[in-house]
């Protein structure tokens, strides 16, 4: 889908859908959507009126008959209530305005992007293409046959009469543009199932993506590298696991370094500590975490950041056979402490550990780990919010904030020592799990606190908002893509 900006009155726009909004409750209609019904001889009104037009926010009526405009349909969207609009609101508005060019299959849709008194242009600019190509997105999947051809919309028109607003609409398309589609590229990955992305393939991609953005590469075997606890997972696989970093240094002369880690479980069936078989396919989108890192690597090159920054991603699956570690077992790490594996499906914290000493050991001054962690923080948060639990509570209220505002709201729970002391063994320094079920959120991050020691950090678990089994508010059923757009822009920023 292209994007552009024009500067344009609504009466010279030509297209296959013009898009027109007005709020819930207001009395008079307002803006273009006035403009627009002059030419539609008061049919927006007379629709208003008899209560088919009412402004709910996203609802859509389609109008064929375009009056003296140059477009062929017209749809009349709702904003919802004039006090409500926010960004999300927004990125809701284009996707169902998207969506519905898809069903009537226009290939050129014009939209002026709404703004308010809280919303510059630039930023509804931004949401709007991201609603566009975030809400426009499906997973391509591998049949033969499909019930109906993929229809693409070629062109997305944002017009303005102002031209002085011109430079910050096209600055905000551009920037939604590239963020959206590197979101939906990890949104493929994480809905890749595990035959078609091994570890393996997942660090070549990475490679790729490194060479593309000109950036340091190195795919590690852990088996050859002390990371016991990483292989300790890997072992009842036939699939090799790899560890897989990719820096960028936009401050060379500095010693700061932010480390970003994503949990990287191809498939995570349990292992011997085997899952239930309803819905494990969904356990493909383990390595959420690690996709949305790549994800965020691939962007540093093109918006180049005054920071430094190294994504490490552990790849493995988790599979149970003869060779799989087993309840009970006592297995060491990267960082010199054993653990106790009470639990082999607590799998993700074993990973991120070694993960974690890892980014310590490449000098990382700063870091942020993303993981589908526990079933626990879906239980606390549904699809909601994100977890957030960490040792640097400045770093945390920025992350809150930006989330807030990227439509991927985060929620912090404690990092107690009570959870602490629950993660520790009688016969090794650790164990990943107190196997009470009590509080699995902060006890999977008390684990990695041992390993993260005083080093600022943040752990996000996206257990919850990483896969949709339902469409949300702008996105389709399946992966999300969370938290790309949150960490770019805290890199932005
Ligand atoms: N990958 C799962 C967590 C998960 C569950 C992610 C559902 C997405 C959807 C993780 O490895 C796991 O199994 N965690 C255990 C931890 C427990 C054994 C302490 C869990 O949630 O039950
Ligand atoms: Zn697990
Ligand atoms: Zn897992």
């Amino acid at each position: 889908m292209r994007i552009n900006v024009l500067c344009s009155s609504i009466k010279d726009i030509k297209c296959d859908l013009l898009v027109v909004d007005h709020f819930e409750g207001d009395k008079k209609l307002s803006g273009l959507a006035a403009e627009a019904d002059k030419s539609l001889n008061g049919l927006i009104a007379i629709l208003r009126r008899d209560g088919e037009i009412d402004g709910k926010l996203g609802k859509i009526t389609l109008l064929h008959c375009p009056g003296n405009l140059k477009a062929k349909k017209i749809a009349v969207v709702g904003l919802g209530k004039r006090d409500k609009l926010d960004l999300d609101a927004i990125r809701q508005i284009a996707s169902a305005v998207i969506n519905k060019a898809r069903e009537v299959r226009a290939k050129k849709i014009a939209i002026a992007v709404p703004v308010s008194q809280k919303i510059n242009s630039e930023e509804a600019a931004k949401a709007t293409v991201e609603g566009s190509v975030l809400g426009f997105y499906r997973f391509p999947g591998y049949a033969k046959e499909k019930e109906q051809p993929d229809f693409i919309v070629e062109e997305l028109v944002l017009f303005e009469c102002d031209k002085g607003k011109i430079k910050a609409l096209k600055e905000g398309a551009e920037l939604g543009r590239i963020i959206a589609e590197a979101e939906n590229h990890a949104r493929d990955l994480v809905n890749s199932p595990s035959n078609k992305l091994t570890p393996t393939g997942f660090s070549r991609l990475a490679g790729q993506i490194a060479k593309v953005n000109k950036l340091k590469f190195v795919s590690l075997d852990p088996r050859k590298e002390g990371m016991e606890a990483l292989v300790s997972v890997a072992k009842g696989s036939d699939e090799p696991p790899r560890l897989v970093a990719i820096e960028y240094k936009g401050n060379p002369k500095s010693k700061e370094k932010i480390a970003l880690i994503g949990k990287g479980i191809t498939f995570d069936s349990g292992g011997i500590s085997l899952k239930p078989s309803k819905n494990m396919g969904e356990m493909k989108t383990d390595m959420a975490g690690a996709a949305a890192v790549l994800g965020i690597m691939s962007l540093l090159s093109d918006f180049k950041p005054k920071k430094n920054v190294i994504g490490i991603m552990p790849l493995t699956e988790n599979m149970p056979s003869g060779h799989a570690t087993k309840p009970g077992d006592v297995v060491g790490s990267l960082s010199g402490y054993t653990i106790e594996v009470v639990n082999t499906d607590a799998e993700g914290r074993l990973i991120l550990a070694d993960a974690i000493t890892y980014a310590k050991k490449r000098g990382a001054t700063k870091m942020i780990d993303i993981a589908t962690l526990t079933g626990g923080c879906i239980v606390a948060l549904g699809d909601a919010a994100s977890g957030i639990i960490g040792n640097d509570q400045e770093l945390i209220d920025q992350l809150k904030k930006i989330g807030d505002r990227c439509g991927q709201k985060l929620w912090q729970l404690p990092l107690y020592d009570e959870y602490k002391e629950m993660m520790k063994s009688n016969i090794a320094d650790l164990r990943n799990s107190s196997d009470t079920g009590k509080a699995q959120p902060s006890a999977g991050a008390a684990f990695l606190s041992k390993f993260v020691g005083d080093t600022s950090w943040a752990h996000l678990d996206v257990a919850g908002t990483a896969y949709l089994s339902k469409p949300g508010k702008y996105l389709a059923e399946g992966a999300t893509g969370v938290p790309v757009r949150t960490i770019i822009e805290w890199l932005l920023k």
